[in-house]
C-alpha cells in the first residue's frame, strides 16, 4: 500500500505539472477531506487504504480537468460557516465577506436590532445565512431564481439552522419587488461581469453558472434595474448595499445618486479594491 507522504508528493507534482495554481494547497485540501485529518503530513509513513487512495486519485483527476476545488470538495467556508457548493451555484468569495461586514456594522451603528433584510440574488445563501446567524433577531429573505442554485440555498439554510425565508423569484420583476415593503436593508451581490470579462474567464470560473456572473455589456444591468425597483421596498432611512466589480464604483455611485439615494459610502475589500457601496433612502428622496 502507498503511504500518505508518497501519495501526497505524487498528487502535488501532477497538479504542478498541469500548472494548477496553488497545487500544494489544493492537494492538501483533498487529503484533509479524504483522510479526515487537518495535518495528514504529520504521519507521512502511514499507509493509505486502497479505497481512500482511489478517492484521492479521482478528486485529483477532477482538479486536473479544471473543476474548481470547491466543487470537488462539495463544501466551502464563508465567514466561518459551512456552505454546500457544486455545479450550478456560485462559490462564495472572500470579497463578499466585506459586504456582510458592512451590513452588520450598519445595523449595529444605527441600532437596528431586528432588521428586516432582503438578499437579492442569494445563490448559495452565504449572505442571507451569515446575516441571520450574526444578527439573530433579524428577519431575512433570500431571493433566488435559478433552479440549479435553489437546492443549495435550501440545503445551506438548513445546514446552518438559520431561519431564513427562501423566495423563489425574479429580482428584476416588479411582481417580486412589490411583495416587499418596510425593509431596513436590501443587500445584493448581483451578476456583474462585463461581456468582455465573460469572454475571458479563467477555466475554473467558466465552470460556474453564467447566470451568476453575466451583468450585461458593461456589467451594470442589475444595478440599473434593481436600484429603482427595490427602492420602494425600503423604509425611509433604509439602506441599499451592493457588491460590484473592480472599477465599477463610479458608475454604481452614479446609479444610486441618480435614483435619489443619499449618504453613499464605499468600502474596500481585503485586497484594497473598492468593492461595496451602501446608500440610504431618506425622506427627501423617497419619491
Ligand atoms: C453573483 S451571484 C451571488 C450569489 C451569492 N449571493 C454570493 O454572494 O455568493 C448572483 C446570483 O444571482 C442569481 N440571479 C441571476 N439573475 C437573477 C434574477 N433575475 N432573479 C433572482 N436571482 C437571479 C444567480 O442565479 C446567482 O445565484
Amino acid at each position: 500500500m502507498v503511504n500518505i507522504g508518497t501519495l501526497f508528493r505524487e498528487c502535488q507534482s501532477v497538479l504542478e505539472a498541469a500548472r494548477i495554481p496553488d497545487a500544494r494547497f489544493d492537494a492538501m485540501c483533498i487529503f484533509q477531506d479524504c483522510l479526515g485529518d487537518k495535518n495528514p503530513l504529520f504521519r507521512p509513513l502511514e499507509a493509505v487504504n486502497p479505497e481512500t487512495e482511489a478517492k484521492i486519485r479521482a478528486m485529483t483527476e477532477r482538479r486536473l480537468n479544471g473543476e474548481p476545488l470547491q466543487y470537488i470538495l462539495g463544501e466551502w467556508e464563508f465567514y466561518g460557516y459551512p456552505f454546500k457548493v457544486g455545479a450550478g451555484v456560485l462559490i462564495p468569495r472572500p470579497d463578499t465577506e466585506t459586504l456582510v461586514d458592512n451590513v452588520i456594522r450598519l445595523c449595529r451603528e444605527n441600532k437596528i436590532t431586528s432588521p428586516r433584510v432582503a438578499d437579492l440574488c442569494a445563490g448559495s445563501g452565504c449572505i442571507a445565512v451569515t446575516l441571520k446567524k450574526e444578527l439573530p433577531l433579524s428577519e431575512v429573505f433570500a431571493i433566488e431564481l435559478s433552479q440549479e442554485a435553489l437546492p443549495y440555498l435550501r440545503q445551506n439554510v438548513s445546514l446552518n439552522e438559520a431561519a431564513v425565508d427562501i423566495i423563489e423569484g425574479d429580482v428584476l420583476s416588479d411582481k417580486t419587488a412589490s411583495g416587499f415593503s418596510g425593509l431596513d436593508i436590501v443587500v445584493s451581490n448581483p451578476p456583474y461581469l462585463t461581456a468582455d470579462e465573460m469572454n475571458e474567464l479563467q477555466e475554473e470560473v467558466r465552470r460556474e453558472p453564467s447566470m451568476a456572473l453575466a451583468g450585461g455589456g458593461d456589467g451594470l444591468d442589475f444595478y440599473r434595474a434593481l436600484t429603482p425597483l427595490w427602492k420602494g421596498a425600503l423604509r425611509n432611512g433604509g439602506w441599499l448595499c451592493y457588491e460590484f466589480g473592480m472599477g465599477q464604483h463610479d458608475e454604481v455611485g452614479k446609479i444610486l445618486a441618480g435614483n435619489g439615494f443619499e449618504n453613499i459610502k464605499f468600502t474596500r475589500d481585503l485586497g484594497g479594491i473598492i468593492r461595496t457601496a451602501m446608500a440610504q433612502k431618506t425622506e427627501e428622496n423617497n419619491g
